[in-house]
């Protein structure tokens, strides 16, 4: 598996294989993969002939107070799954070639991206938007795959997107799962055993909240209670259990489709994830 580290190196390999006619996927990361990740990838290789997979930590989409520093980071284990999930090319820069001295510009998508997980983490999605902009133009790829399991990230991403015409296909992948229910997550490893144990009643109390949704319950009534079934399973805190459109992320209206998103403190893991109803 061959790594670059610069933009003009990626550049000249998407520009050969354009030259010999080849179909181009990108699925950005920000490594420590798991099977969730290699998913994307190999989602990618079955739509296009290249996939570039990119390992990048992004500074710009941690607040001071956040992981940044411990954020797992193991290259060889990472270069391994990408190889075995049909990955062509890694592109892991450093910091200072995506960021040079001087670095101004921000994207920030507006509404979509300051709801929700916006409210809590306001510097993030500008971060995401702002990085994935960037690989988007640095690789000008015909798809991207991103994961549902990230569902108002993607969200942030097509509008991006669309509103900078940047012509790559974005497309949203199912979330990848352990046995019982609880969404791989290359944080999950902050979970001690008895947190491990917990973790799952999200997704339970979510997918029930869904389930009596479809019957006609009232869809904030079914998030409150949720909310509560989080609690009492032993999470912390919930930031957010909510109900909403799944293309607007605004406040649910009869006929569309919705989409329940959630986000609980487990010990020192934030998890986050999200259903359709
Ligand atoms: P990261 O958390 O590494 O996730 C990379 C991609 O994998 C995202 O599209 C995410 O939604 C997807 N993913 C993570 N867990 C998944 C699971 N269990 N099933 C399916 N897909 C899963 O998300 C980011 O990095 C960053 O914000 C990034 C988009 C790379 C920008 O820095």
């Amino acid at each position: 598996m061959q790594v670059i580290r610069t933009i003009a190196d990626l550049r000249s390999h998407v520009a050969t294989w354009r030259r010999d006619g080849h179909r181009v996927g990108l699925v950005p990361t920000m490594g420590a993969l798991h099977p969730g990740h290699a998913s994307l990838i190999k989602r990618s290789a079955a739509d296009a002939d290249r996939t570039v997979v990119t390992i990048f930590v992004n500074p710009t989409q941690f607040s001071p107070q956040e992981d940044f520093a411990t954020y797992p980071r193991d290259e060889a284990r990472d270069l391994d799954i990408i190889t075995g999930a049909g990955g062509h090319l890694v592109f892991a820069p450093e910091i200072r070639e995506v960021y040079r001295d001087g670095h101004r510009t921000k994207v920030e998508v507006q509404s979509l991206g300051q709801t929700l997980e916006g409210e809590f983490r306001p510097h993030f999605f500008v971060g995401v938007a702002t990085i994935v902009a960037k690989l988007l133009i640095q690789a000008l790829p015909d798809i991207a795959v991103f994961g549902e399991k990230d569902y108002q990230q993607l969200c942030v991403i097509r509008q991006m997107a669309q509103d900078l015409d940047i012509p790559t296909e974005i497309i949203g992948a199912e979330t990848v799962r352990e046995p019982d229910g609880l969404a791989m997550s290359s944080r999950n490893r902050y979970l001690s055993n008895a947190e491990r144990i917990i973790a799952p009643a999200m997704h339970a109390a979510i997918s029930q909240a869904a389930g009596r949704i479809a019957k006609g319950a009232n869809p904030a009534t079914a998030a409150a209670e949720a909310v509560s079934e989080v609690l009492s399973a032993g999470f912390q805190r919930v930031d957010y259990i909510a109900a909403r459109d799944a293309e607007t992320l605004r406040e649910p209206a009869k006929g569309r489709p919705m989409r329940i998103l959630a986000t609980a403190w487990l010990g020192q893991a934030r998890l986050i994830d999200n259903v359709a109803v």
